[in-house]
């Protein structure tokens, strides 16, 4: 990244910023993004939109002064740590948490993000340059827990597209020209791709129901069967370890619907099927088993290689 256009464009319109204006040699290379604060009313935004509370771990992945968290602590009562190449950024956040009074919940370390555990945040923020996101995509979709919220300020995932994504007023915004805040939200996948199977009695009649899984980031899409009969998918989602299809099809004459709705945990769905019929709807437990193993499309992808040095 030395050099290159993007970081040292950032970098001279941030000139404003002392850190920025002077950065540490290394802070320019390997790929790393240099020091431009998010401004406060974009850090609530991003941690309104990822619903932050008392329960969750939030990680900032460069995490500059420690706004990010330290507001996360000290508005919304959760926990949680930042990380920074820059030691004075980690000093001086360490001694902003303590006045604000959040010293013990929200703490800072001098280290590498990429060398960073990011498996305990049930929330994960990112203000890094695009190809940084890119580098550590393979590593949260791996690692975090289904369900993990990951905000990104400015800048997307590439081709795992944001479950939201808006765009805010920036007034005080130190770089770009159109002082405008880009913010992308994420919620992790879990693991839905594969070959599931259950059945239902439906009526004293027991039919048997074979689901196949294509899946792509959180994009899930497939067949089903019932019986060996095609039912027609409608719509299917997955947040995190939940997943929603709704199917139709024709049963002696009859037009039905079929509801599904349940939590993935390793091979098995645990939740509801609601057939809904003119006779009024049947609410039946919905336990499926994984049957086959499909990898998720996203999961062959490989983070870009590491910019040269130049
Ligand atoms: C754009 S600033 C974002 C600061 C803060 N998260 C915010 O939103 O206000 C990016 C920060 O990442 C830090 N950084 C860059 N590369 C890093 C790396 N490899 N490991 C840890 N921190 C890094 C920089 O020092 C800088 O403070």
């Amino acid at each position: 990244m030395k050099g290159t256009g993007s970081a040292r464009a950032w970098c001279v319109a941030a000139l404003a910023t002392a850190l920025c204006a002077a950065p540490p040699a290394w802070s320019q290379d390997y790929g790393d993004t240099p020091y431009v604060q998010t401004p406060q009313h974009v850090v609530d935004k991003m941690l309104e939109i990822a619903k932050v509370g008392p329960r969750d771990y939030v990680i900032d992945l460069g995490s500059g002064d420690g706004r990010m968290i330290i507001t996360a602590a000290k508005k919304y009562g959760a926990r949680g740590f930042g990380v920074d190449l820059d030691k004075r950024l980690v000093v001086l956040s360490n001694k902003l948490a303590a006045k604000a009074g959040v010293g013990k919940r929200a703490v800072f370390y001098a280290r590498d993000l990429h060398e960073t555990d990011v498996s305990p945040a049930t929330v994960l923020t990112l203000y890094l340059l695009p190809e940084v996101n890119l580098m550590v995509r393979p590593k949260l979709l791996a690692t975090l827990k289904p369900g993990t919220r990951i905000v990104s300020h400015d800048y997307d995932m590439g081709d795992w597209p944001p479950d939201l994504a808006l765009v805010l007023d920036a007034p005080d915004k130190p770089v770009g020209r159109d002082f405008k805040s880009k913010v992308f939200y994420w919620v992790v996948p879990g693991k839905a791709s594969g070959k599931w199977r259950w059945q239902l009695a439906i009526d004293g009649k027991v039919e048997i129901f074979e689901l196949t899984l294509n899946q792509n980031f959180q994009k899930i899409s497939g067949t089903l069967t019932m019986g060996g009969r095609n039912l027609k998918i409608e719509d299917a989602k997955l947040t995190g370890e939940r997943i929603d299809l709704v199917a139709t099809g024709a049963s002696g004459g009859e037009a039905l619907r079929y509801q599904f709705s349940g939590r993935i945990i390793n091979h098995a769905i645990d939740g509801d099927a609601r057939i809904v019929r003119k006779q009024g709807a049947l609410q039946l437990a919905w336990n499926a088993s994984r049957t086959e193993l499909i990898e998720p499309a996203h999961a062959a992808l490989k983070a870009p290689p590491m910019p040269l040095l130049q």
